[in-house]
């Protein structure tokens, strides 16, 4: 059973200004400028010109690491058996596997280039040779075959920010395996995208909507922003809303946008922000806007009707050891790491207890008006995979010139092939047997 948890946000961010706050901001400010310099250096002329900056951005709020031991849901229900008798596929184990990925650096070229890890160099591949075991039963490797032939005339959207594009590219890599999917879609900035597999008629989007819900954001390629966000919880963003009706299976997921400056509107009339220190506003902290828009989007879905299935995928953890990103925080692990070994620091605390207080209430209301809802909750094994990071070799061969060059480490985002492939095979598994 979860512990319900009451998030006391003030002492919190009272405790964030005791600790240096200021100073961390400063070194953010230059540290993004020194970024910005960085990727247009990197930036290669063949690839699409999407950042993955502004997720990083989002660690601006220090955060330090909490042990495993306090009140946190960990696997949504620990037990390996649901109540229904059902295989949890999210409570297992990272066991050794012999299987070669689906796809290489060089035989898949909808990897984008921070997530080629190989490629960019880095040499180690251990992380690669493990597969996720669930304590209750099997999980088979995706079968690209069935699954194509499964998906005859239909639609997959994966919709959020730049976690669900990470995840694209995987779906893409291990299904071309069969039949190279063709472009037929992309917006202005390649942020949402669209494929098709021709012989099957099965068209597979990402989706542009780091809030779900409508938002302004001023923000330039590189993730610097000019103004607060202006965010709209009581809207949700067109960018899937449009689509929602004609597609068939979708993967929701959201999560550290929300931790950036933003104004939030309701009814298009300002109600507070999320740290604004240069307005007269009232602070009502990200949690707040949070659960607002994921109820807010779960009330849409609960009411649509809609046939298909519906993914709601948690947001996964990030693993920086020895600092935060902007303060030499690194992840340099080559394995796994042991159950309790990390836990979520305050921050992806904070998303999770949203993400499944608000699920399980949503749950109940969609299996009553028929809403196919499922939970995808990704978090706890990612949560064991501090290994399967880019860390510097987000950038291409970081240190082919100076062997002790200071980069920063990208320990969000997924190298591919990589842990993240799984989410594949869960998807088939829930796909198949419901
Ligand atoms: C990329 O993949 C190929 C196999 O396709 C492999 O031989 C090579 O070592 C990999 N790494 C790099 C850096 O190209
Ligand atoms: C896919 O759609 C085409 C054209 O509408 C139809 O002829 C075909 O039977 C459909 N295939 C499946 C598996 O639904
Ligand atoms: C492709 O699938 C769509 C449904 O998603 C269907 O309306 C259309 O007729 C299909 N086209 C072909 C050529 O089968
Ligand atoms: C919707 O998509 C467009 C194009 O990708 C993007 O610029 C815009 O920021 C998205 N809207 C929201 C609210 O994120
Ligand atoms: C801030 O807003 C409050 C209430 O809206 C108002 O009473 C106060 O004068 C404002 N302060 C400044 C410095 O504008």
């Amino acid at each position: 059973m979860m512990k319900k948890m009451v998030y006391n946000w003030k002492s919190w961010w009272r405790s964030l200004h005791k600790n240096n706050y200021f100073v961390i901001k400063l070194c953010i400010s230059i540290l993004l400028v020194g970024l910005a310099i960085r990727l247009l250096h990197n930036r290669s002329s063949d690839f699409p010109p999407v950042s993955d900056i502004p997720l990083l951005q989002n660690a601006q709020i220090s955060t330090p690491p909490v042990l495993s031991d306090q009140i946190i849901p960990q696997g949504y229900g620990l037990e390996s058996i649901d109540n229904e008798g059902k295989c949890n596929l999210f409570t297992g184990d990272w066991i050794p596997s012999q299987d070669e990925p689906f796809y290489t650096n060089r035989s898949c070229n909808f990897i984008e280039e921070p997530q080629n890890c190989m490629k960019n160099g880095r040499s180690d591949t251990d992380y690669l040779y493990w597969r996720w075991k669930p304590r209750g039963c099997d999980l088979p490797r995706l079968d690209p075959n069935r699954f194509l032939d499964l998906m005859r005339n239909k639609s997959w959207a994966l919709i959020g920010d730049s976690i669900s594009r990470n995840h694209v590219q995987s779906f893409l890599c291990t299904l071309s395996t069969v039949e190279k999917a063709i472009e037929v879609y992309h917006d202005e900035n390649y942020k949402s995208r669209r494929w098709i597999f021709p012989s099957y008629n099965f068209t597979v989007s990402v989706i542009w909507s780091p809030f779900l819900a409508e938002a302004a954001i001023f923000e330039d390629m590189n993730g610097v922003s000019s103004s607060e966000i202006e965010l709209h919880l009581d809207v949700l963003d067109k960018n899937w809303t449009e689509l929602y009706k004609d597609l068939d299976y979708m993967v929701f997921s959201s999560g550290k946008w929300f931790v950036k400056s933003a104004i939030y509107y309701e009814n298009n009339n300002i109600l507070g922000c999320h740290y604004c220190p240069k307005r007269n506003l009232t602070e009502l902290g990200f949690n707040f806007a949070y659960r607002k828009v994921i109820r807010k989007v779960f009330d849409y879905i609960i009411a649509s009707n809609h046939k298909g299935m519906i993914f709601y995928r948690t947001s996964t953890p990030d693993h920086f050891e020895d600092g935060e990103w902007f303060s030499g925080g690194s992840c340099k692990r080559k394995l796994p790491a042991k159950e309790g070994e990390f836990g979520l620091n305050e921050l992806n605390k904070i998303l999770r207890v949203i993400e499944l207080e608000e699920f399980e209430k949503a749950s109940v209301k969609a299996s009553e008006n028929g809403v196919n809802l499922k939970l995808f909750d990704v978090n706890p094994l990612s949560l064991l995979r501090p290994d399967g990071h880019p860390g510097p070799y987000r950038f291409f061969q970081p240190f082919a010139k100076d062997k002790n060059v200071k980069v920063i480490n990208d320990c969000l985002h997924w190298c591919l092939p990589g842990p993240i492939d799984s989410w594949n095979d869960l998807m088939m598994e829930m796909v198949v047997n419901g």
